[in-house]
C-alpha cells in the first residue's frame, strides 16, 4: 500500500517520503524530554526548550510564501551549482530525494550529480541537543571538491516578542564566535538577565563562519538565494543586533567512493554558560558518540512501544495502534496543543481539559510523567472547583489568556484520575497534598480536587437542573452567553452576560460518566458511603437528563441564554450534535429504554459521512449571536459542521458499548488517516497522524484535513481501539477482556505491560461472533468471567481468550 508522495515502512516505523512537494509541509518531532524540533520533510522548523513561547531558540516565519521556508539547512555547492539535499529552500532538482520520518528523529536523504548527502535529525535522551548526524558521499567516478554551509536562524528566546518587537529586537541580539567558527553561540539578553545560551556547532573543521543574517543571505534575498553559498565562501560576519544565526563553511574534498560523517550540534546550555557548550560539542564530537546516541532514542522508543503491540486483521488499525497513534499521543503528552503547524508555539500552552484527556493516550507508556501531569494540572483548578483554560508549560502557572469559565473543564480531572488508578493501582495519587491555584499552599489532596469538580457542576445548573455551560463547553465555540457582536473581541475571551443559564447536556453525560468513575473508585477505596453519596447525585443528573433533554430521537446539545434547545428537531439549523449523543450514551443515559440505540442510529442517519461523523447538521448558513463563534465559521469547517475529528472515537465507544461491531470499526476507520493514502491530494495533511478536522460535506473542500498532529483525536482514537474495538481494558483489580470486533475477524493478539506484567493475549472468534467472553485462560488454567487477575510478580502471563454468545458486561458502568 502506497501514495503518490510517500509510503509506511511498517517494519522500521517510519514513514517514507519520496516526493518533496507534498500537499502540505509533512512534520515530525524530535525530542521527549526538554529539548524539542518541529522537523518537517524538507528540514524547515524550528527548535524549542520547554516552552515554545518562551524558550524559542531558533525562529519560523508561520503562514509564509512559500510555507515552511525556515529550518535546519545545509547548503552543497557543488561546482556553480547550489543544492540542498531537503530540496528546500534552493529547491534546486535532486536526482533523488527520501525523507524518512522515524519516532523521534527524520532522515533525509538527497542526491545530484553523483553526490549523496544523508542528514539526520534528532534529540538523544537525556540530552538538550539536536543532532544533525551529516553524511556526503561522492558516488561517482571523479573526486569531488565540496563547499557546505550549515544554517539556523536565531529566535530571541521569547518568541513573540522576537516576532512583533523589532524596535527592541533588531539591537539585542548577540553572538560569540569560538574555535574558528566550529561553536557559534547566541548569547542575547547575557547581559541582563539570561545565563542561558545556544551553542550552533560543528564537529568537523570549519573554513569559515557567519552569523549575521544580512551577511549570509542579504538584507534582499530570500534563503533559497542566499547570497553566501552562492557567491562560495563564508564572511566570518559577528551579529551586532538585527537577526543573528549560525552558519557554518565546510570544505570537503572527496575521491570517489568515499564519503566523510560528521554532525552539527544545536544545543541548549541553561547553566554553565559557553564552557558547558563547548564540553557537549566536544562530547558529540568523540568517535561513535552520535550513534551511540542515536541507539539510545531507538532503545527508548522500543522500550515504549513494547508496552503494547497490537496483530489483528486490519493493517490500518496494527500500524496505528502499534506505532503511529501511541507516538502521536506521546507528542500530545509533550506539547498539549502549543507548538505544531497549525498552533504557533505561542497562543497556547498545556490546555486543562486538552491534557487531561491526552492522558488517557499516554498513560500505559509514561505512567509517572503522567501521574506528574494530573498532578499539575490539578494545581491550576481553583478552590470553587473551576479551572485555568490552560498552563504555560516553563513556569506551571495557570492563566486565562485563552478564556475561562469553560464549566466541562475540572470533569476531565475525574476521567483522567481515574484512568491512571486503574493502569497503574496507584491509589497514593489520590492523597498527594496538591492545594488550589487561588489558595497556595492549602495543601488539599487530590481527591479532595475530584470532589469539587463534581460538586461544582452539581451547584451550578440551570433552569432544568442540566449543569450550566458557562462561556462553553468541551465545544469552544459553542458561546451561548456571550452575544458577541464586536469583531474586536475574541470569542473566547469575550465576557458573558451576568447570570448567564445557558445549560450543556454534554456536560451533563460528560458528568454522568466522571461521577459514574468516582463511584467505582469510591468502592475500590471501600468508601461505600462515599460511593453511594455519588450515585445518589449521578441518578438526580440522569433523572433530569431524561426527563428533560430526549428530543424524540436524539438528546438535545444545550439550552441557550433563554432556555430554548439547541441541537433540536425544534431548530431550523444545528438539529442535532454528535457530543451530547456520545456522551449521554457514553455516561449511561438511555441503557434501558433503547434511547441510546435511537440516538447512535440518529447519529448514523444524520451525522456519519465516509470521511467521518460531522459535527452538527444541518451546518449554520448565518453568524448567530446567541450561539457564539460556532456560527462564525463557514459551513463545514471546524465546529460548523465540520468533521470534528476529537468526537468520533466517542462514537466509536459508544457503538462498543452496545455491542455494534460493524459500526464502531466503520467510525474508527472512517477517519484513521493511514486510510487517506489514496485520496491524498484531496486530504492533504499527513497520513500518519490524526488530524483535528476533516472539512464536512457541506464545505467547498470536502475529505480535506487541517491541524494534524495536537488533537484529542489522538488519545481517543486510542482508547477507542485498543479498549473499545480489541476491549482490552485496564481494571481496578486486573486486565478485563471485552472485544466488540466485526463477526469476520477470526482472530487478533495483542502484547500489553500492565502493572509490570507482559501480558500476551490471543483472542480467538471460531464462531464468527462480534464479542463475549466464553472461555478465558491464563496460563492454561481456566478462569471464570472476563477479568485477567492481577499476576503480580510474574514477568510475563499468556491468556487465551475464546469469544461466545453473550457479550460479558460492559467495563464502564
Ligand atoms: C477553535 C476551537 C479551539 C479554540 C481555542 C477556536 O477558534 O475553533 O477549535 O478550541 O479556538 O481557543
Ligand atoms: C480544540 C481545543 O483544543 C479543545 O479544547 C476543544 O475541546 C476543541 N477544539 C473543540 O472546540
Amino acid at each position: 500500500m502506497s501514495g503518490e508522495y510517500g509510503a509506511f515502512d511498517d517494519a522500521a516505523r517510519e514513514y517514507v517520503i519520496r516526493r518533496p512537494d507534498t500537499p502540505l509541509p509533512w512534520l515530525n518531532y524530535l525530542g521527549q524530554d526538554d529539548l524539542f524540533g518541529l522537523c518537517t520533510n524538507t528540514g524547515g522548523g524550528y527548535t524549542f526548550w520547554r516552552d515554545a513561547r518562551l524558550r524559542r531558540l531558533t525562529r519560523y516565519r508561520y503562514n509564509d510564501a512559500p510555507l515552511d521556508s525556515v529550518g535546519r539547512y545545509l547548503y552543497v555547492r557543488d561546482g556553480d551549482t547550489v543544492w540542498n539535499p531537503g530540496w528546500k529552500p534552493a529547491k534546486t532538482p535532486l536526482d533523488r530525494y527520501e525523507c524518512r520520518h522515524g519516532l523521534g528523529y527524520t532522515r533525509i536523504r538527497g542526491a545530484r550529480d553523483d553526490v549523496e548527502v544523508e542528514l539526520c535529525f534528532f534529540v538523544p535522551p537525556g540530552d538538550d541537543v539536536e543532532l544533525w548526524a551529516a553524511t556526503v558521499r561522492n558516488t561517482g567516478a571523479t573526486t569531488k571538491q565540496l563547499r557546505l554551509f550549515s544554517y539556523v536562524e536565531f529566535c530571541l528566546y521569547e518568541a513573540l516578542d522576537d516576532m512583533t518587537n523589532f524596535q527592541s529586537t533588531y539591537s539585542l541580539g548577540e553572538v560569540e564566535v569560538a574555535r574558528g567558527g566550529a561553536a557559534i553561540f547566541h548569547t542575547t539578553g547575557h547581559r541582563a538577565r539570561r545565563a542561558h545560551v545556544t551553542l550552533f556547532g560543528c564537529t568537523h573543521d570549519v573554513a569559515g563562519f557567519d552569523t549575521s543574517r544580512d551577511a549570509f543571505v542579504g538584507a534582499h534575498n530570500g534563503l533559497h538565494e542566499a547570497a553566501v553559498p552562492l557567491g562560495g565562501h563564508a564572511t566570518g560576519s559577528i551579529a551586532h543586533g538585527w537577526n543573528p544565526i549560525g552558519a557554518h563553511e565546510l570544505e570537503l574534498e572527496l575521491e570517489p567512493g568515499e564519503s566523510e560523517t560528521f554532525s552539527f550540534v544545536l544545543a541548549y546550555v541553561d547553566e554553565g554558560g559557553i564552557p558547558s557548550g563547548l564540553e557537549l560539542l566536544d562530547r558529540y564530537a568523540e568517535p561513535g558518540a552520535v550513534d551511540d546516541a542515536f541507539a539510545r532514542l531507538q532503545a527508548h522508543w522500543d522500550e515504549l512501544l513494547s508496552r503494547l503491540q497490537v496483530s489483528c486483521p486490519d493493517p490500518h488499525a496494527n500500524r496505528m495502534l502499534s506505532t503511529w497513534n501511541q507516538y502521536q499521543c506521546m507528542a500530545t503528552f509533550n506539547l498539549s496543543r502549543s507548538a505544531s503547524l497549525f498552533e504557533s508555539g505561542i497562543g497556547r500552552g498545556m490546555g486543562f481539559r486538552d491534557s487531561n484527556q491526552d492522558v488517557l493516550g499516554f498513560v500505559h507508556l509514561i505512567p509517572d510523567r503522567a501521574r506528574q501531569r494530573i498532578l499539575d494540572l490539578a494545581a491550576t483548578q481553583l478552590s470553587d472547583g473551576t479551572c485555568f483554560h490552560q498552563y504555560q508549560p516553563l513556569t506551571r502557572e495557570g492563566n486565562a489568556e485563552i478564556g475561562g469559565n469553560f464549566l466541562d473543564d475540572h470533569l476531565w480531572l475525574v476521567v483522567s484520575t481515574c484512568a491512571y488508578v486503574k493502569e497503574t493501582g496507584d491509589t497514593s495519587i489520590l492523597l498527594e497534598p496538591v492545594g488550589y491555584a487561588d489558595t497556595p499552599g492549602s495543601g488539599e489532596d487530590l481527591l479532595h480536587h475530584l470532589e469539587a469538580s463534581i460538586g461544582y457542576t452539581l451547584a451550578h445548573r440551570g433552569p432544568h437542573g442540566l449543569p450550566l455551560i458557562g462561556h462553553a463547553d468541551w465545544n469552544d465555540c459553542l458561546n451561548l452567553n456571550s452575544f458577541s457582536t464586536q469583531p474586536n473581541e475574541s470569542f473566547q475571551t469575550a465576557d458573558d452576560v451576568e447570570g448567564a443559564v445557558a445549560e450543556s447536556v454534554m456536560i451533563a453525560g460528560l458528568f454522568l460518566y466522571a461521577a459514574a468513575e468516582l463511584v467505582r473508585l469510591y468502592r475500590q477505596l471501600g468508601r461505600d458511603a462515599d460511593a453511594d453519596r455519588i450515585a445518589d447525585v449521578r441518578a438526580e443528573m440522569l433523572a433530569a437528563v431524561e426527563s428533560e433533554a430526549w428530543d424524540g430521537e436524539w438528546y438535545v446539545r444545550a439550552f441557550d441564554a433563554e432556555s430554548r434547545p439547541v441541537g433540536s428537531r425544534v431548530c431550523d439549523e444545528g438539529q442535532i450534535y454528535v457530543e451530547s449523543q456520545a456522551w449521554c450514551v457514553l455516561g449511561g443515559a438511555g441503557a434501558r429504554d433503547g434511547r441510546a440505540h435511537r440516538a447512535l442510529d440518529s447519529v448514523h442517519e444524520r451525522l456519519t459521512t465516509p470521511d467521518g461523523i460531522v459535527l452538527q447538521q444541518p451546518a449554520y448558513s448565518r453568524y448567530r449571536a446567541e450561539l457564539g463563534e460556532i456560527a462564525s465559521y463557514p459551513p463545514g469547517y471546524k465546529e460548523n459542521a465540520g468533521i470534528f475529528c476529537h468526537t468520533n472515537p466517542w462514537i466509536t465507544l459508544a457503538w462498543c458499548r452496545l455491542g455494534e461491531a460493524e459500526h464502531a470499526l466503520a467510525t474508527y476507520l472512517a477517519i484513521c488517516p493511514s486510510t487517506r493514502e489514496e485520496r491524498i491530494e484531496t486530504y492533504r495533511c499527513e497520513p500518519y497522524v490524526y488530524a483535528q478536522m476533516i472539512a464536512g460535506p457541506d464545505a467547498a473542500t470536502p475529505g480535506e484535513a487541517k491541524n494534524s498532529w495536537l488533537t484529542g483525536t489522538a488519545a481517543w482514537a486510542f482508547v477507542s481501539g485498543t479498549q473499545g474495538l480489541l476491549g482490552i481494558v485496564p481494571d481496578y483489580d486486573g486486565l478485563r477482556i471485552d472485544p466488540c470486533i466485526p463477526r469476520t475477524w477470526e482472530k487478533f493478539r495483542v502484547t500489553r505491560r500492565f502493572r509490570g506484567v507482559d501480558y500476551e493475549i490471543t483472542v480467538t472468534n471460531p464462531a464468527g461472533l462480534s464479542g463475549g467472553v466464553r472461555s478465558l485462560r491464563v496460563d492454561g488454567n481456566d478462569v471464570p468471567g472476563n477479568l485477567v487477575p492481577l499476576a503480580a510478580g510474574r514477568d510475563r502471563i499468556s491468556v487465551d481468550v475464546v469469544l461466545a454468545e453473550t457479550r460479558a458486561a460492559a467495563a464502564v458502568p
